[in-house]
C-alpha cells in the first residue's frame, strides 16, 4: 500500500507540473534536477508520431520506450494501456486502430486521468476511454482486449505476478502483450541495484530479465521475448549516484550495460491450442 501511495503522489505532482506549464521531467534521474535531457524519458517518439498528438500529451510523457511503434496494432482492434499517464500511447494507439477500434487507458492517479482526458479533448479523438483503477485489478472483462501495452509502469508495481495475471485475463486468446519496461540484465549486487533503481525511478524494483520471462510464463503467456531498446551507461547515472554517496568509478564495471529499457512481448495462447 505504501508503495502505491508514493507512486500516486509522485505522478500526481508530475501531472500537475504539466498542467501548470512546468515540465514533466520529474524522473529520479540526475539530469531531471536541472530538467536537462533525461536519458530515460527523452526522444522516445519520432516526428511522425509527435505531430499526431497535442503538445501537452508529449510533455507529459514519462515512459521509457515507445510500445506503439514496436507493437503490431491493426485497424478495428481493442488496446489497453496499463498506467496510461498523460495518455500519449493511448492517443497514438487510437489512431492506429482507427474508428472501428478502441483504445483504453488505465491509471490510478486522478491528476493523470484529468490530464489524459484533457489531452484526448485537445486531440479530438473519439475512440478512447480513460478508466480509473489499478493495474493489479483491471476493471475490464475477461478475454476482451486484442493488445495490452504499457510504458514504464510494471516496474512500479509491488505485485508484478498479479499485474501479469490480470493482463493475461483481459487479453483475448491470441492477444498480444507488448510492453516497454526497465529490466535488469543478469546479476547486480543488491546495494548497487537499489541505487540504480532509485536513479531510474523504479520505486518497487525492476525485474531481472530471466525473472520477467519466468513470471510471464507462469501467468500463461508464450512466445516471450525481451529486446533491449536503450542500455544505460554508468555515465547516465553518475551525478545521481555520486550524490547518493556511491563510489561510481569503483562500481562502474558491475553496473555497465546491466540496466536497460526493453520491449517485452508475449502472446496469450489461442483457443485451439
Ligand atoms: C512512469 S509513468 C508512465 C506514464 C505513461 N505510460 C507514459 O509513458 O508517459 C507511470 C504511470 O503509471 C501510473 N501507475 C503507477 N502504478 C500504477 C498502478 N499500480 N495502477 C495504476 N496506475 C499506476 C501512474 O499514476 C503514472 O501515471
Amino acid at each position: 500500500m505504501e508503495i502505491k501511495e508514493i507512486v500516486k503522489e509522485k505522478y500526481g505532482q508530475a501531472a500537475l507540473r504539466v498542467t501548470t506549464g512546468g515540465s514533466s521531467c520529474c524522473g529520479a534521474s540526475a539530469s531531471a534536477d536541472g530538467c536537462g535531457v533525461d536519458p530515460i524519458t527523452s526522444n522516445l517518439y519520432d516526428a511522425g508520431q509527435t505531430r499526431q498528438i497535442p503538445e501537452e500529451a508529449m510533455l507529459a510523457s514519462l515512459g521509457c520506450g515507445n510500445p506503439t511503434a514496436l507493437a503490431q496494432l491493426n485497424a478495428g482492434e481493442t488496446v489497453l494501456d496499463l498506467g496510461s499517464g498523460g495518455g500519449i500511447d493511448v492517443l497514438l494507439s487510437a489512431r492506429r486502430v482507427g474508428p472501428t477500434g478502441k483504445a483504453y487507458g488505465l491509471d490510478m492517479t486522478d491528476e493523470m486521468l484529468a490530464l489524459a482526458r484533457e489531452n484526448q479533448r485537445k486531440a479530438g479523438v473519439q475512440n478512447v476511454e480513460f478508466l480509473k483503477g489499478e493495474i493489479e485489478s483491471i476493471p475490464l472483462p475477461d478475454n476482451s482486449m486484442d493488445v495490452v501495452i504499457s510504458n514504464c509502469v510494471i516496474n512500479l508495481s509491488a505485485d508484478k505476478d498479479r499485474v501479469l495475471r490480470e493482463a493475461f485475463r483481459v487479453l483475448k486468446p491470441g492477444g498480444r502483450f507488448a510492453v516497454s519496461d526497465v529490466v535488469v540484465r543478469g546479476e547486480v549486487p543488491e546495494v548497487l541495484r537499489r541505487n540504480m533503481e532509485m536513479w531510474v525511478g523504479c520505486i518497487a524494483g525492476a525485474l531481472q530479465d530471466q525473472e520477467y520471462i519466468g513470471k510471464l510464463a507462469k501467468a500463461g503467456f508464450e512466445g516471450i521475448d525481451i529486446q533491449p531498446t536503450r542500455v544505460y551507461s554508468i555515465e547516465d547515472a553518475r551525478q545521481f549516484l555520486t550524490c547518493a554517496g556511491v563510489d561510481v568509478d569503483a562500481m562502474a564495471p558491475q553496473v555497465q550495460d546491466k540496466f536497460m529499457s526493453a520491449f517485452v512481448r508475449a502472446v496469450k495462447p489461442s483457443a485451439e491450442e
